[in-house]
């Protein structure tokens, strides 16, 4: 049975995926700073475990890998570094600390995460990374910090681990979530003038829900994907295309 190694797994994005990629036939690990966050999702989900794992430091996630492998026999088919963290405030504010703390989980952690499996999956020949990334990384938001630059940087980094890993058998994806009514966002969508607001700015008129991502993600780590390395694949409704639908202009004239 296929094996699925997802990060931020105590997280609404990270929970979701795991529920679609269990669905999909894998037997599932979720991996999170909140081991009990991570251990309450998994039991949802059956045949998953649930792990403590910090993925900005080297030896917690060769542990974590280490105790995934142990327990489903295999090196992982699908790593998904879904944790993520934000500290949203004027950049004039930001202290170094946070600028680099985000820079760490965010960014930094592609590449411990991905190099990590990487190694375990190039001897096999064969596996899928897919680095969740955020049309932050597109178009920054005013006072997301290092947010915007993390996750643009993981989207080049994503590009870079296709060129390289490629050869060896490896397809490294990223998906770019939009408005999503989970996790991070949820503080922001508990206002309902922002969801009014921000529903209006989405052509497909909604807001992103996590299953949509994991579904995203479902499909890249799928053989219907086999020929697709490198990608950012945006799940925003359009919303990161909108900008010049959102320019004030005269009404169109009357004929
Ligand atoms: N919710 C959104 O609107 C949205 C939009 C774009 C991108 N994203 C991205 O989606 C991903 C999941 O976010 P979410 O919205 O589900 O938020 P969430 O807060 O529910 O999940 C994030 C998880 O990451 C974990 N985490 C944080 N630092 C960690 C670390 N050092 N090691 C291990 N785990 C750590 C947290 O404990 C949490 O469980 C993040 O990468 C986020 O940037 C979310």
């Amino acid at each position: 049975m296929q094996h699925a190694f997802v990060t931020g797994g105590g997280g609404d994005i990270g929970a979701a995926i795991g529920q679609r990629a269990a669905a999909a036939g894998y037997r599932v690990a979720l991996v999170d700073q909140n081991g009990e966050r991570a251990r309450e999702r998994a039991a949802g989900i059956a045949g998953a475990i649930g792990l403590a794992c910090d993925v900005s430091d080297e030896a917690s996630v060769h542990a974590a890998l280490d105790a995934a492998q142990a327990e489903f026999g295999s090196v992982p088919d699908l790593v998904v570094n879904c944790a993520g963290t934000a500290r949203f405030k004027p950049l004039i504010e930001q202290t170094l600390e946070d600028f680099r703390r985000v820079l760490d989980v965010n960014l930094v952690s592609g590449f411990i995460v991905g190099q990590a499996a990487a190694k375990r999956m190039a001897p096999r020949g064969s596996g899928c990374i897919i680095n969740i990334t955020s049309i932050n990384g597109v178009t920054p938001a005013p006072n997301s910090g290092a947010y915007a630059s993390s996750k643009a940087g993981l989207a080049k980094l994503t590009e870079l681990m296709a060129v390289e890993w490629g050869p060896l058998g490896l397809r490294i994806n990223a998906v770019a979530p939009g408005f999503i009514d989970a996790g991070l966002s949820a503080p922001f969508f508990a206002n309902q003038t922002v969801r009014d607001l921000r529903c209006k700015a989405v052509p497909s008129r909604r807001l992103g829900r996590s299953e949509d991502i994991a579904d995203a993600v479902i499909f890249l780590a799928s053989d219907a994907a086999s020929y697709i390395n490198g990608h950012q694949l945006v799940v925003d409704g359009g919303a990161s295309r909108a900008l010049l639908a959102l320019l004030p202009r005269e009404a169109p004239a009357q004929s």
